[in-house]
This record gives C-alpha cells, structure tokens and sequence, in this order.
C-alpha cells in the first residue's frame, strides 16, 4: 500500500494553498484550489507580457514551455511528443474523437458513465458518420461490464471510448481492463481522464489507452481553462484531426500541407501561454507529492466522508467496485441546489450534479439531481465533520 499523506504534509500543503484560509472547499472536481507556485508561475507570465510583449515573453519561455509537454509525459509514462496542449478537456476529447477513422455501419463501445459532452458527440457522430452508439451496460458493481464488453468487441468497432471517473460519484471504471481486451483487438481506445487525472496514478501503458484527455483545473489544481490529450505514437499516422491549422500542418505547397509527425497535429497556434506555463508547475507540484501517495489519500479522505454520512443517515450515491474522491449525497426532501446555497453561506463549497452531465447513468439508476462533495488530499477531519454537520442541520 502506498503511503497516505501524513498530517504535518498536508498541513503544510494547506499552508501553500491560500484559498484552503477562506473556504472549506469540497469541490475539487469543479475546479480544485491552486497552490501558491502555480498561482506566481502565472501571474509571472502575465505580467512578463505586458511588460515586453506577448511573443518576446513567449520566447523567453519556450525552454519552460516545451518542459510542460516532458512533465505531462512523465506524469502519464508517455513521451512528449505524445503530448497536445488543449483549451480544456472537452476540446482534447473531441479533437482525438473525431481523428478516428469511421465509416457508416461500424459501431462506438461505449460505457454507461458517459460524460454529457462526450454523449452528445457519439449522437452526433451516428447523425453525421452513420455510425452506431453501443452502449455496454454495467456490471453489479455499476462500472462497465468488461466481460460484455468484450463480446461486443469485434471486427465492425471503431473505437471503444469510455469515462473513467464519472462527473457523478466515485466510481472509478476498469480502464486497464478495458485496455487490455481493445489491445488484443486491435482498436482504439479513447480515455477520458479528465475526473482521474490528478487523483489518481496513470499509465498509459498499464492501462493500454491510445488517446487520453484531461483538463488542468480540476484534480491537478491547475489554471482553468487548460487541459491536453495524449497520443500514442504507433497510432498517429491513422488519426487526421477535423480542423488542423498551419501550427499542426505544415503548409508546404499552395494546394496542399502535411501534418506534423507528433501530437503536435491537434493543436493550434494561439493558446495561453501563462496558463499552460502554470499548469506544467501544477503536474510538477502533483509529481513532487506523487500520483500514488495522492490517490491513497484521495480515497482514504472520500472513505471517511462516505462512512460519516452514513452515519449521519444521509444517503450516498456512489457505485463502483473501486471509489475514488468524489462522493454523491443529498439531503432527503431538498433540493441540491438549495442545498449546495445553504452550504456556501457558511463558506463550505459543493457542487450539484444534474442528468446532463451522465444522462444514461441518471435514467438507468433513477436518479435525481445529487449533491456532489468531492474531497482531496488537503480535505482534513474537520472539513468532513463541517459538511455532514452542516447537511445534517438543514435535514
Ligand atoms: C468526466 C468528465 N469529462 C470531461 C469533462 C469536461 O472537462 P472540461 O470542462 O475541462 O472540458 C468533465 C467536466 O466536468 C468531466 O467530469
């Protein structure tokens, strides 16, 4: 078992985080609190721009900017190269989704905890490539059933694109399960990380993706609006992204270009400079700690919420033989919104999860909207104690 977070780290974590002096916040799957290196690393750009320009402070920058991409990399066991820069992860997803070659009749895996943004681009794609949206149903733990999965892996399957940490709840799905069948198959394998990324270690190789986004904000503790894909190498030559520029194409002769030879290929030219420049310090920041030692204590934390609103006798929400940081309640007879206000007045941030973030988990299960509290590795007892005494008050 890999070791937890001991008190005094994550009191001095704390200490480097401003906003944990302000708020009690439990939303770090909305958008977490950035430490304080992340913050001046970005502030730093900024101002270097409006002191000299913004394409002289970019050159300055470039050794550092090009270290964002080997940080992303370490982080994920990837090679830089493997690597595009993207405004969020949305816009990653979909530039990887709609690379991949697919042709009327062939068919899409994907699982029940679809991310809304995702869902609308596979009904999209059966609207303008005539392909088909299969969708494999859950297991008794509520993640994808893998052993269906696999009987619907055959030669017609284009891609397999699957959420591994649901905006909804803690489960986490068998990505490296997943991965090991669409290996053996021969297809490719879009993992949306964007809820994973962060709190827990990832591989690509162990888990056998070819494509995978995430986003900066949330369990990374970078700027909004960043987030990258990853690219596997052996399989860039298949993927031609739907709107390429003359950054990620090389436009070499007037009827024509040629897509550079790295995951270069998805991205554009403009892109925020600070912002990507403040998120290579926040993978850094996560290395430091350590992806494993992070995720332990991200559970160990979403474990004691689970078990105190239990034991308060408010519901939880959440599925899945593994269960990560995010955690789903409500307090029966009232509406999460109103719940998620109350809250804030006493400076305890949440958030509220609606079906169009996982329509087809939501129907399935029958659910309504939830309160989501999801916790990281700077959540203390007190912060724990705080929420379910402020959710037991308004019962
Ligand atoms: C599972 C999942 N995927 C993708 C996204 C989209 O991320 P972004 O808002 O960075 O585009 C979210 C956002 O909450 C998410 O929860």
């Amino acid at each position: 078992m890999t070791n937890r977070l001991d008190a005094a780290e994550v009191e001095r974590l704390r200490t480097d985080t401003p906003g944990c002096a302000a708020v009690t916040h439990l939303n770090h799957a909305g958008s977490s609190l950035p430490p304080v290196p992340v913050l001046d690393r970005e502030i730093a750009h900024l101002r270097r721009e409006a002191e000299i320009g913004g394409y002289e402070a970019a050159d300055e920058a470039k050794a550092a900017d090009a270290a964002v991409y080997a940080s992303i990399a370490r982080m994920l066991g990837a090679r830089p190269d493997e690597i595009a820069r993207a405004e969020h992860a949305t816009a990653a997803w979909n530039a990887g989704f709609w690379s991949v070659p697919m042709s009327t009749g062939q068919r899409v895996l994907t699982a029940e905890a679809a991310y809304g943004a995702n869902a609308v681009a596979f009904l999209r794609a059966q609207e303008r490539r005539g392909v088909e949206i299969d969708v494999v149903p859950s297991d008794d733990h509520g993640q994808v059933d893998v052993a269906e999965l696999e009987r619907r892996l055959d030669d017609d399957v284009a891609l397999v694109a699957i959420t591994h940490v649901p905006t909804n709840g803690g489960l986490v799905n068998p990505a490296a399960e997943v991965g090991r069948l669409t290996r053996a198959a021969g297809v490719p394998f879009l993992l949306d990380a964007c809820q994973s990324v962060g709190q827990l270690a990832l591989a690509v190789d162990d888990i056998g993706c070819d494509l995978l986004s995430g986003t900066g904000r949330k369990y990374l503790r970078g700027p909004r609006g960043t987030g990258f894909l990853y690219v596997r190498s052996e399989l860039l030559d298949r993927l031609v992204p739907d709107h390429p520029d003359h950054h990620g194409a090389e436009w070499d002769r007037s009827d024509g270009f040629r897509l550079h030879d790295s995951a270069r290929r998805f991205e554009y030219w403009e892109y925020n400079h600070a912002g990507w420049l403040a998120l290579g310090t926040a993978v850094d920041y996560a290395l430091d700690i350590g992806v494993g030692r992070i995720e332990a204590t991200v559970k160990d934390r979403a474990d004691e919420l689970r078990a105190e609103l239990g034991s308060a006798s408010l519901p939880v929400f959440d599925i899945g033989a593994e269960q990560c940081g995010i955690v789903t309640t409500n307090v029966p007879g009232r509406a999460p919104g109103d719940v998620r206000d109350s809250l804030r007045r006493r400076s305890i941030n949440t958030s509220v999860t609606m079906a169009d973030g996982t329509r087809w988990d939501f129907e399935r299960r029958n659910l309504e909207p939830m309160l989501r509290v999801s916790v990281h590795y700077l959540t203390t007892s007190d912060e724990i104690a705080a929420v379910v005494a402020g959710l037991t008050e308004l019962r």
